[in-house]
């Protein structure tokens, strides 16, 4: 049977939700934060799972309404200060993926702080992809590399990314089928699965069913079964 190790999510529809709803937009980012706090508690509880990657905000959500972005920083710093507590109750260690120098000073320091703090728990791990591109996170493991003699390896290049752990599962919720500069690396022999529900409407229980489906598929990783 798989093992789900690394869980990796795109959590896709909280807009739509929203207006669904005959509200705001930033409404299903609010709610959405909620499920982000469901499903981290989840994993945190499960034995197999040690990874989970939640992507929040990508390097392209920049071209959104500035009142959206500036919304969506003040959800993320709030989550983090709030949450906390949560974190360290579960045993749960935080770290960002992608490029957060481009944040302001103060949320920088939140993430910062988090981190430190979290630091110590030897739980879940949960990557919260901020800022974050794939193709970012590549050229910039690329640059890293520059100035090194001979052939860069997969495993060189793998110890500069962000993320340094190959995703077993990877979903995407809200109907749609793309990757959208997601851990295009790390997804490399990934499981995909998609699901129509909108993140908001996303419960521990349709993951549940989803990591079951995932045990019995077959895995070959470019090999013969
Ligand atoms: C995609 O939905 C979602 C985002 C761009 C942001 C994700 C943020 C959250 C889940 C909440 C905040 C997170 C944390 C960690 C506190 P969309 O707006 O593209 O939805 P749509 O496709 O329906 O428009």
């Amino acid at each position: 049977m798989n093992k789900a190790k690394h869980i990796a999510i795109i959590m896709d529809g909280n807009g739509r939700w929203a207006e669904l709803q005959g509200k705001k937009r930033v409404k299903g980012h609010e709610e959405g934060a909620k499920v982000v706090k469901a499903i981290t508690t989840y994993c945190s509880h499960s034995k197999e799972i040690e990874y989970l990657t939640l992507y929040a905000f990508s390097t392209e959500n920049w071209k959104r309404p500035r009142l959206e972005v500036e919304f969506l920083m003040k959800l993320l710093d709030n989550y983090l200060k709030k949450e906390l507590q949560t974190y360290l109750e579960l045993n749960v260690r935080f770290e960002p993926v992608g490029d957060i120098r481009a944040f302001s000073k103060s949320l920088q320091k939140t993430i910062r702080m988090i981190e430190e703090k979290t630091a110590h728990c030897d739980g879940l791990v949960q990557y919260l992809a901020l800022n974050y591109g794939a193709q970012d996170e590549i050229i910039r493991a690329v640059n890293k590399l520059k100035n090194i003699e001979g052939n860069i390896t997969t495993e060189m290049l793998s110890n500069q990314l962000d993320c340094k752990h190959a995703v077993d599962l990877l979903i995407r919720t809200g109907g749609d089928h793309r990757l959208s500069n997601f851990l295009l690396w790390q997804s490399a022999y990934a499981e995909l699965f998609f699901t129509e529900t909108l993140w908001p409407d996303f419960t521990p229980k349709d993951l549940e069913k989803i990591i079951k489906k995932f045990t019995k598929v077959e895995r070959r990783f470019g090999g013969l079964k």
